[in-house]
């Protein structure tokens, strides 16, 4: 049917405007923010439960250090029967839209004022070092604020339950992002965060429900994919389902609303990239070693928007390889709390366990490869030669860049076979020639392309995220077309 935009959404132009600014975050240089920082690394970090309306029950078990293997806090899985009374519990959030904006502000306040429980959450159950403590926090306060921004004078309708689902490699930016849209639009939301990162989740919504989201309109039920992520993706109550992760589990879980849900239940998915940078000979050296190892190695390249496969050319590609390894020498892999530390752990035992066993099998590759503990779940950040992006079988979630050369003439190949995979979510070209960056940009399937800097940390209003393909559907996060998605399509009467 026909439908229209939601009413009473304020314009790209007003959300971007003066009404509107991205969080300040805090600056690691100043020595006083420094030891408030400092003052929270032996907070207690409280243990999660379902927070439903009904009582819930469910098993207990410990979530664990990634760095250490020590027990941050426990968390109490949502078992069956909760998510079911969880369900009947749901209500939408029928207060007028400015007074839920009103809410999400106040919610954006709490979650900066609480920073220290919040980065010794990250630090220590999500493995996030101090600067990605930072940007995580920062990315979920604009979330709360972009969308409270452009919703504050909607007057569209709800869609109703919502389910959330989200991953554990931005905890707390994409988990408040997902909720904080389909709050803004009135709906009543089931959020589900990744098992390995319950706790982060407990704190936001306790503090989204301190600002005065109404428990039956936000309920947490951590748990289980296979178990709370299955019976939110089969049951037909569900109005629409959020979830950013792999692109297998978006698979699944289209698979399974089309056999339990309504036909054009929306899925708002954002999932994973197998994600190439181009340089040329004519690219600052410096500036693209710069921009690679960020892009790679930044959050131990456990970001959807990291780069895995560099394509350098030919020429300078010998000095540019004996820069990159020369700048990987100098990363610092370790405790994530400690100011020097570049890379801190993958999540968890089967991630480092995944790496590895792809790192053997690729043995005869291997380029470089720097010092990193024994001890904990870290990988160290290693660099692999291949033939170009077809080698890579799969998108290898963390600190491995594998490096192809390609001669001149060869762009137009290149660009074929990186869009040839089928992902796009980001892409990076670094290149002093203007024509060029017309050329590549126009040929390139990617979501977000970055143009002589690093390819990563995408801000909220500026520079709206999502991919392409099977990176995901659209819309992009923090951008315009987001939050309408969130409300009942309008339809057009006869006549208009
Ligand atoms: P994942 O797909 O394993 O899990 C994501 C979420 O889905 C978790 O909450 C999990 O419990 C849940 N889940 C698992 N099985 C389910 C099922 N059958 N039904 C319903 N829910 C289920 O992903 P992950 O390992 O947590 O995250 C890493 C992946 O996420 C990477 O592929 C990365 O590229 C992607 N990612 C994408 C973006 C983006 O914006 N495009 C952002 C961050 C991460
Ligand atoms: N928004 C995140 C980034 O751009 C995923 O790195």
């Amino acid at each position: 049917a026909e439908a229209r935009p939601p009413a009473g959404l304020a314009t790209p132009d007003a959300v971007f405007g003066e009404g509107r600014r991205n969080s300040q975050g805090f600056d690691l240089s100043d020595e006083a923010t420094l030891s408030r920082i400092e003052a929270a690394r032996g907070v207690e970090v409280p243990d999660a439960v379902p927070l439903t309306v009904s009582p819930p029950s469910g098993q207990r078990v410990p979530v664990r250090n990634p760095a250490t293997a020590e027990i941050v806090a426990h968390v109490t899985e949502a078992d069956a029967e909760t998510v079911a009374r969880a369900m009947d519990d749901a209500r939408n959030w029928d207060a007028p839209a400015a007074e839920r904006a009103a809410v999400l502000r106040r919610a954006a306040d709490l979650y900066e004022a609480h920073f220290g429980v919040i980065f010794a959450t990250l630090a220590r159950e999500g493995g996030k070092t101090l600067p990605d403590c930072v940007g995580e926090l920062r990315e979920a306060v604009d979330f709360l604020r972009y969308y409270a921004a452009e919703g504050d004078g909607a007057t569209g309708k709800p869609r109703g339950l919502i389910a959330a689902i989200s991953p554990w490699n931005f905890p707390l930016a994409i988990f408040t992002g997902q909720i904080a849209a389909a709050l803004m639009a009135g709906n009543a939301v089931l959020a589900k965060p990744a098992e390995q990162t319950p706790l982060i989740a407990a704190i936001a919504v306790r503090l989204l429900h301190e600002a005065g989201v109404p428990a039956a309109a936000l309920q947490l039920l951590p748990g289980q994919g296979g178990t709370v992520g299955a019976a939110l993706t089969t049951d037909a109550r569900i109005k629409g389902v959020v979830f950013t992760g792999s692109t297998e589990t978006a698979q699944t879980i289209a698979r399974a609303m089309a056999e339990h849900m309504a036909p054009g239940t929306p899925l708002i998915a954002e999932t994973g990239g197998l994600n190439a940078m181009i340089v040329d000979s004519t690219a600052l050296p410096e500036q693209a070693v710069r921009d690679i190892m960020a892009s790679s190695f930044r959050s131990a390249g456990q970001r959807c928007s990291a780069l895995r496969c560099l394509y350098v050319q030919e020429d300078i590609a010998p000095h540019l390889i004996a820069m990159i390894k020369g700048a990987m020498d100098e990363l610092r892999v370790g405790d994530p709390w400690q100011l020097s530390t570049d890379v801190g752990p993958v999540i968890d035992a089967e991630a480092q366990q995944g790496i590895d066993t792809y790192l053997e099998t690729k043995a005869n590759h291997i380029l470089h490869r720097v010092w990193a503990p024994k001890q904990g779940h870290f990988v160290p950040p290693v660099l692999l030669r291949v033939d170009g992006i077809d080698d890579l079988e799969r998108e290898v979630f963390g600190p491995v860049l594998h490096v192809a050369t390609f001669r001149a003439g060869e762009l137009n190949r290149v660009i074929d076979n990186i869009n040839a995979r089928g992902f796009g979510l980001t892409f990076g070209l670094h290149t002093r020639i203007d024509s060029r960056v017309q050329e590549v940009t126009d040929a390139i399937h990617a979501g977000n392309i970055y143009v002589n800097r690093n390819q990563i940390g995408a801000v909220v209003g500026s520079q709206p995220f999502g991919g392409e393909g099977l990176s995901g559907t659209g819309p992009k996060a923090g951008g315009p077309l987001y939050l309408p998605r969130f409300f009942a399509p309008e339809p057009v009467s006869a006549g208009e």
